[in-house]
């Protein structure tokens, strides 16, 4: 049986830790971490999310900010906004829920944020730094799977790793990060990574994970990763969420990409969800936002 990677209570960790270093940077004279989120439409997803981030903030005493702009709010509106957020001094960290509405560019609004306040690092010279192996924001996911991973002490050096998904958000920043050489991250992963995604036919797909030591899976397709796809002691990471209906219970829950229940069988290491990466994501952000205003006041 597979031992569960608990994110909440490694969050938890981490988030006691973050609070006593920004105890620390105000205590020195620093002006108290600011964060503003903004959020525009009323998807409730993307509410949820906002709500949970402004709570991890309170937690660790970063003081956070809502912007909530109506759903037909212009491309030309929103990045106005981004523009005094921006220039602002009291903003350490800007971050603009996605998705944004579909007539609002969301490469654009990404690289409207100014790189030093971008905690999500979804800006284009983050990304590139990323990808350099240079110094700056790194997305709080793939941050999020990184610290599980060496909380666990999952070795990645040499090793085999499968991503699943594409995303440019997650999955993309993820591969990067986990083949990385250690220059931008705190210490190398150095794994041998290969990134599957929808045109990766399923035999393939099965084949690509079976060889891998560590699979991390980004789709939102419940049920994606199953049993027989897994190596004996593999690490399995599911990052997915989707909300479902309970056959049993008929209530709303959330599940994974990984079939858990049998996965958890053949897998030395498992993350559940909801629980496991989803809380360290949220964590990674205040990581961040703590890392843009340490860099601001230097
Ligand atoms: N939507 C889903 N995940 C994220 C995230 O990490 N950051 C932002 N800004 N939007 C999201």
């Amino acid at each position: 049986m597979a031992q569960i990677i608990d994110g909440k209570l490694i969050s938890a960790e981490k988030l006691t830790k973050l609070r006593q270093e920004v105890a620390e940077f105000v205590g020195a004279g620093n002006p108290i971490p600011h964060l503003t989120a903004v959020i525009v439409g009323e998807d409730p997803a993307s509410q949820r999310y906002v709500r949970h981030k402004m709570v991890a903030c309170k937690e660790v005493g970063i003081s956070s900010e809502t912007k909530w702009l109506p759903a037909n709010t212009t491309q030309d509106e929103l990045l106005q906004l981004i523009g005094q957020l921006n220039g602002d001094d009291n903003v350490s960290g800007v971050l603009v829920q996605l998705p944004v509405p579909e007539h609002i560019d969301e490469r654009t609004i990404c690289n409207a944020v100014a790189p030093e306040k971008d905690v999500d690092g979804f800006n284009e010279i983050n990304m590139g730094r990323l990808a350099l192996d240079m110094e700056g924001f790194v997305p709080a996911t793939p941050l999020g799977v990184k610290a599980l991973l060496e909380h666990s002490n999952i070795a990645t050096h040499g090793r085999n790793a499968v991503v699943v998904g594409r995303s440019k958000n997650v999955s993309l920043p993820l591969a990067i990060l986990m083949h990385s050489d250690g220059k931008n991250a705190t210490k190398a992963l150095d794994a041998t990574v290969t990134i599957c995604h929808r045109y990766t036919p399923p035999k393939e797909l099965a084949r690509h994970c079976r060889q891998a030591d560590i699979i991390v899976v980004a789709v939102g397709k419940p049920g994606l990763i199953t049993k027989d796809m897994v190596k004996p002691g593999a690490c399995v990471i599911d990052v997915g969420i989707t909300e479902i209906t309970d056959e049993k219970t008929g209530k709303r829950k959330l599940v994974g990409d990984v079939d858990f229940e049998e996965v958890r069988q053949v897998a030395g290491h498992i993350t559940p969800v909801p629980g496991g990466v989803g809380p360290m994501t949220v964590t990674m952000l205040m990581y961040n936002t703590l890392k843009a205003a340490k860099t601001q006041a230097a």
